[in-house]
């Protein structure tokens, strides 16, 4: 007989969690690609298991070693975004929490050639057309307005350098308007601020609909391993 554990914040609710980066197939032997290590979403995806959660944890290229596979932690391998948005389009009707800790290309090779690209002798070099790939974020949030299907919260990501004339504090609460989830997570990056380290600062943003919900402030702040930062956000999205 199989226990269910009671307890933990998530108990008994259905989570899907996007972790790592994706890839974007230009030829058979090359793609683009990003630096993230995967390893905030994994966090998440254990941590969601620990209260109680049953997790499905869709990753793509993860630097960390992916969770093995349980009865409450289910563990889908994607590649690109296409494949990401097939996936978490399969899994967000079922779901009561999505968490897009993924870092999804913006943008993939217009065109796939089905030869390896090769050098030309004139000392040439190709011009790669970029097209731009579905948001899968902003798509689930819309699907959830119209139709009504979907997780009760969304939680997006966001890492941010700011610029000239932004803060990332600012650049990410114009982000949770435009993408219109219910949370939304920034990361500070950029110089001392690095890429897979487990020390990590993210600040917890509330749209204000789910501000109205939080006893909290706008923002929630949390310093420390991506084990502790996983833990602040699924409390809040818990709520
Ligand atoms: N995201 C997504 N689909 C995309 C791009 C991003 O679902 N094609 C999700 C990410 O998983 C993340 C959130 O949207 O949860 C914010 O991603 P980010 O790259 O910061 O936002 P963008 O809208 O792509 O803006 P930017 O131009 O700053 O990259
Ligand atoms: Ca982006």
């Amino acid at each position: 007989q199989i226990q269910e554990p009671s307890t933990g914040v998530l108990a008994g609710r259905r989570v899907v969690i996007t972790a790592g980066g994706t890839r974007e197939p230009l030829d058979p032997v090359r793609y683009l690609g990003n630096r993230s290590s995967g390893k905030q979403g994994i966090a998440l995806a254990q941590e969601a298991a620990a209260q109680g959660a049953h997790v499905h944890l869709i990753a793509g290229i993860v630097e960390a070693e992916l969770p093995r596979g349980t009865a409450r932690l289910q563990v889908e391998r994607i590649e690109t975004a296409q494949e990401l948005q097939e996936a978490v389009q399969r899994a967000a009707p079922e779901a009561d929490l999505l968490v897009m800790a993924a870092a999804v290309a913006d943008f993939r090779p217009a065109e796939y050639a089905q030869a390896k690209i090769k050098k030309t002798d004139n000392g040439g070099a190709p011009v790669i057309t970029l097209t731009r790939n579905p948001d899968i974020l902003a798509e689930t949030v819309h699907r959830r307005s119209v139709e009504g299907i979907g997780p009760r919260v969304i939680v997006g990501f966001a890492a941010e350098t700011g610029d000239e004339g932004s803060d990332p504090l600012t650049l990410a609460q114009q982000k949770l308007q435009r993408k219109g989830c219910d949370l939304l997570v920034l990361n500070r990056v950029g110089e001392n601020l690095v890429f897979g380290e487990d020390a990590t600062e993210v600040h917890i943003l509330a749209s204000e609909s789910a501000r109205a919900q939080l006893k909290d402030s706008e923002v929630i702040s949390v310093r420390g391993t991506k084990a502790q930062a996983a833990e602040a956000v699924l409390l809040q999205a818990a709520e």
